[in-house]
């Protein structure tokens, strides 16, 4: 029996029949996989592993005395193929040391492929210099995943698609959007009466995936920041009067966006506003503006792990991204394409 049989694995027929196989291939992968997790979103971790029906790995993550990160793998990895799971948020430079010198600790254990499950990337938000003497903090996050030796990314709703290219090795980002789609088609709304908003420009391409898995209607809304973190509204440019509207985004930071676009369009004469967003971060009171807002539900997923404050949202459904994950793992593993989970 292979190694790898610790993953279920697609029988021959199947394989064959998705057509990766010759018809009398007997061809199994001989690499074992393993799964590891950094600090970050330990729930999120188990969650995979369960649906992978494997266990985590051994590892210890603890700081010296002088706050410097110490970890040790306590089991053997040599020629595995490694998958350490790691959203870098939370207390995003810890989170993402604490990554980097997991993926240097697998290496040098002799790993035969290294695989950063980055479910958040953090540091995303400055992707591209938007004024002189900025730096491109996306660009400097990829190259020391990379030089710490990964080998692939699994990334989920990054801020900006174009970041996959900072990178130099395969990047799966994955989308929250058909999992998100599910949630509001299970909701039955009349789809001549439902608009999908984006918040922003740079969030068009992910509002029109969603409205054309809901066939809806699209919307958007115009801001403006005149410093980091502070927000300047805005027009919208669509029909949402008396309509049920759904703002998507990538991540609900400190909440300002996503509130400030629902007391908008209400405004405007909305009927009834609905939000959703991939990444959680609620940073400062965002969980109590947005509990204060409008807005009739939030769905945000489980990519980060919630405060207690934010557990106790009555606004708030979490869907969880453990079984997109396993799956894009899985595929991963046994070379099977990962776009068909998307289509
Ligand atoms: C911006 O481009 C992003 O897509 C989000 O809209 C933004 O980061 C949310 O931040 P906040 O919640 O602080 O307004």
């Amino acid at each position: 029996m292979s190694e790898t049989d610790d993953i279920s694995m697609p029988s021959l027929a199947e394989s064959q029949n998705m057509g990766f196989m010759p018809l009398d291939s007997v061809f199994q992968p001989t690499h074992q996989v393993k799964l590891f997790r950094g600090s970050s979103n330990p729930e999120l971790a188990q969650a995979v592993a369960n649906y992978l029906k494997i266990p985590l790995g051994k590892a210890m993550v603890t700081t010296f005395a002088n706050n410097e990160i110490r970890e040790k793998i306590e089991e053997n990895v040599r020629g595995a193929r490694v998958f350490v799971i790691q959203p870098t948020c939370g207390r995003v430079n810890d989170s993402l040391m604490e990554l980097l010198i997991m993926i240097d600790a697998l290496k040098r254990a002799s790993a035969h492929q290294i695989c950063a499950v980055i479910p958040y990337y953090g540091y995303a938000k400055q992707e591209k210099k938007t004024s002189g003497r900025e730096p491109i903090t996306a660009k400097l996050v990829a190259n020391l995943i990379t030089t710490a030796g990964a080998n692939r990314i699994i990334t989920c709703d990054l801020h900006a698609a174009a970041i996959q290219g900072f990178f130099d090795i395969p990047v799966d980002n994955l989308s929250a959007m058909p999992i998100i789609a599910e949630h509001y088609l299970n909701k039955h709304i009349p789809r001549e009466e439902l608009v999908v908003v984006s918040p922003d420009a740079g969030g068009v391409a992910r509002a029109t995936n969603l409205a054309e898995r809901l066939h809806s209607k699209f919307a958007i809304i115009f801001k403006r920041r005149p410093e980091p973190d502070k927000l300047d509204i805005i027009d919208v440019v669509g029909d949402i009067k008396g309509k049920t509207c759904i703002v998507v985004d990538d991540m609900i930071s400190t909440g300002g966006t996503l509130v400030k676009g629902i007391e908008t369009l209400v405004k405007h004469g909305a009927k009834r506003v609905y939000a959703a967003a991939t990444h959680a971060i609620f940073a400062g009171n965002a969980v109590e503006i947005l509990e204060n807002s409008p807005l009739e539900e939030l769905i945000v997923t489980d990519t980060i792990p919630l405060s207690e404050a934010a557990r106790k949202m009555t606004k708030l459904k979490v869907l969880s991204l453990a079984p997109l994950l396993g799956e894009t793992i899985r595929r991963t593993h046994f070379n099977l394409s990962v776009s068909e989970l998307f289509t």
